[in-house]
């Protein structure tokens, strides 16, 4: 088994260790989408990490999902970022950015423009209509707008244009997110996806959405510098997958072709699902051993376990919010701080970068 201070090559990195950031939305940037300097110190933090996993970053407005959350769609974003990943790069770290397109869990309060998605499907939950986790902002989800089918390929072109800007912004690379109900994963559920073009109907329509993603954005920046995120089974955001082993099976052979940097998924379905999953993906698997909910944050005993049973690298949240020298006190066997809930999404440098290392 490999311990999770061995190094890894991950594509054109070389990482120190096996311990990867997973993304977090923070809500710190600005109302416009831009990143503040509380954002550089923040993931500077951090930069210990094997790997670092920007939080879920929209590649258009109109994929924005709550209030001052960051984007990678102007050039004043892109600048901002530059502070970011130059902090990361400079204090020794690596940094991919996540980009999230919401699809219909987003609010024109928010964006100004109706949501798109694959079908005009009533959503039936709230979505924020402010700051990520302020549960009073949370309005009904409007009925989205369908895609027709030529404008599919008009959103493609969305997630390409943010990865162009994230490598520009100095990112080393991009991770999609296909996980946590947002767009790529309502085009994998046959509740959200009820099209009957190529897009939709069978588990093979309903991949090829996040396979010409994946497929069109390693065209554009290379394959190694392009990771996908998983949460097979999710039901957050109303997502329903009925075919779990089937779906997965396939979506993951398909993009097992793409010689991508990594497979990122979250340990939110059956283990034989993920396990699965690992014999089919050739290249470097991260698992997040964790449900996206879960009571307890995913610990060192988790991590190991599942690189024991075949991961290569393993991703943790909320104790990385908490502790920005994870690796050190894995190292050292220190304990952990608690994190924070009401500090998680608010705004301010409280419960963001007051966080410390560990006074030995
Ligand atoms: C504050 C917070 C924000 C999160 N934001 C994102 C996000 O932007 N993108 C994402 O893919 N997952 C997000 N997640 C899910 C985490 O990446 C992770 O899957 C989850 O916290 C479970 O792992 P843990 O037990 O290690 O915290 C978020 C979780 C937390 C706690």
């Amino acid at each position: 088994m490999s311990s999770l201070f061995a190094p890894f090559t991950l594509g054109r990195l070389s990482l120190p260790n096996r311990v990867v950031m997973a993304p977090m939305t923070r809500s710190r940037a600005t109302p416009d989408g831009v990143p503040t300097p509380s954002m550089a110190t923040y993931y500077a933090q951090r930069a210990t990490a094997g790997l670092v996993i920007s939080e879920a970053t929209h590649p258009s407005l109109q994929s924005q999902a709550s209030a001052n959350a960051p984007g990678l769609h102007n050039t004043d974003q892109v600048a901002a970022w530059k502070n970011v990943t130059d902090a990361v790069h400079v204090n020794g770290g690596r940094i991919f950015a996540q980009i999230q397109h919401a699809g219909r869990v987003s609010h024109p309060k928010v964006t100004g423009l109706t949501p798109i998605a694959p079908s005009a499907v009533e959503p039936g939950f709230p979505v924020f209509t402010g700051l990520f986790g302020d549960f009073e902002a949370m309005l009904p989800a409007p009925i989205p707008r369908e895609l027709s089918t030529q404008e599919v390929a008009g959103q493609i072109e969305v997630y390409v244009a943010a990865a162009r800007y994230a490598i520009e912004a100095g990112f080393d690379g991009v991770e999609l997110h296909g996980a946590n109900g947002w767009l790529i994963q309502q085009f994998l559920s046959s509740s959200a996806n009820q099209r009957s073009d190529a897009y939709g109907g069978s588990v093979s329509g309903r991949i090829r959405f996040a396979v010409e993603v994946a497929e069109a954005t390693a065209a554009a920046v290379g394959a190694d510098r392009v990771g996908f995120r998983l949460a097979p089974g999710t039901s957050l955001w109303g997502i329903v997958e009925e075919d779990v082993p089937e779906l997965y099976g396939s979506l993951v052979s398909a993009l097992a072709q793409l010689d991508l940097a990594y497979l990122h998924t979250i340990a939110s379905t059956d283990e034989e699902v993920l396990t699965d999953m690992r014999k089919r993906w050739p290249g470097a698997f991260i698992v997040n051993p964790s449900a996206v909910r879960g009571a307890q944050p995913a610990d060192k005993e988790k991590g190991e376990r599942w690189l024991a049973m075949g991961a290569d690298l393993i991703a943790f949240g909320r104790a990385y919010l908490a502790n920005p020298d994870l690796v050190e006190r894995f190292r050292t066997g220190a304990a952990l701080t608690e994190h924070d809930d009401e500090t998680m999404y608010n705004g301010g440098d409280t419960g963001y970068i007051n966080y410390t290392s560990y006074q030995y």
